[in-house]
């Protein structure tokens, strides 16, 4: 089945408003010639949302943003809720990224209850899973990331799982340079389709499973080439139009 590739910038805590305005002014142009054979999308931090969605106006260019919070409102200092990210012109909204799950104490279970609030605000979900070099070098990647998957994704049906994207994000290869080969990409892809399948059927076939780790232009033509990689979840390399386009431009060969 063919599935349109979805390439999406994540800036990370990157780029001021002033600097958000500039680089998507440089992509959207880019995007335009693509003619919605590839989808591309940039999630910067929430404080440049406001300026990113300005700039992007008119253009087939998406705005994602990074994270998000479960509640609708309520108190729970330096939030920000999938209401507030719709209202800011975000359609996409990066759920359970490893730096979240590292660095904040993100859980499978938070990440189930991001993806159930994302969707209710009619937001589309980019959910990541991706192993530790440990865990890959015992042998566990395909059940971390079969965990991770099943966590995150527990209790949607069927019609709720057509709107998400799932990255694959294997946390050694993400900003050291380090990339997966295409060939175990693909594995992970695969196990990850079919996980998809058995939670909602020939569903799983347009769902997107996007590589994420150390993707640049020299790379992301062969990763998306494989028959299960359907587009890139991009950190370093989206900070750059030229850099980032050219990735775009990988998802078409
Ligand atoms: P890098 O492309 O910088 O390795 O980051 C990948 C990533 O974490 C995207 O979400």
């Amino acid at each position: 089945m063919a599935r349109t590739k979805f390439v999406c910038g994540n800036w990370k805590m990157h780029k001021t408003q002033a600097e958000a305005r500039e680089l998507v002014r440089a992509l959207a142009p880019l995007c335009a010639p693509l003619g919605g054979k590839v989808q591309v999308a940039v999630a910067p931090p929430f404080t440049a949302l406001a300026a990113a969605a300005e700039a992007l106006r008119g253009s087939p260019l998406e705005l994602g943003a990074q994270d998000v919070h479960w509640e609708k409102q309520g108190a729970f200092t330096g939030a920000v809720s999938a209401p507030m990210l719709a209202e800011a012109g975000v359609k996409h909204v990066i759920v359970g990224h490893s730096e979240r799950r590292q660095l904040f104490g993100e859980t499978d279970e938070t990440v189930r209850k991001k993806v159930g609030a994302v969707l209710a605000a009619n937001l589309l979900p980019i959910v990541c899973v991706g192993e530790t070099l440990a865990e890959r070098e015992a042998g566990k990647t395909l059940e971390v990331v079969g965990r991770q998957l099943r966590g995150g994704l527990s209790g949607l049906q069927a019609p709720a799982l057509a709107a998400v994207t799932v990255a694959y994000e294997p946390v050694w290869a993400i900003g050291t340079g380090k990339t997966a080969t295409s060939a175990q990409a693909q594995e992970v892809h695969q196990a990850l389709r079919a996980i998809l399948r058995e939670l909602c059927g020939a569903g799983a076939d347009s769902i997107r499973i996007q590589y994420g780790g150390s993707v640049k232009p020299d790379n992301a033509a062969e990763l998306m080439s494989q028959p299960d990689v359907d587009g890139a979840l991009v950190g370093g390399a989206s900070l750059k139009a030229d850099d980032f386009i050219q990735i775009v431009r990988g998802a078409l060969r």
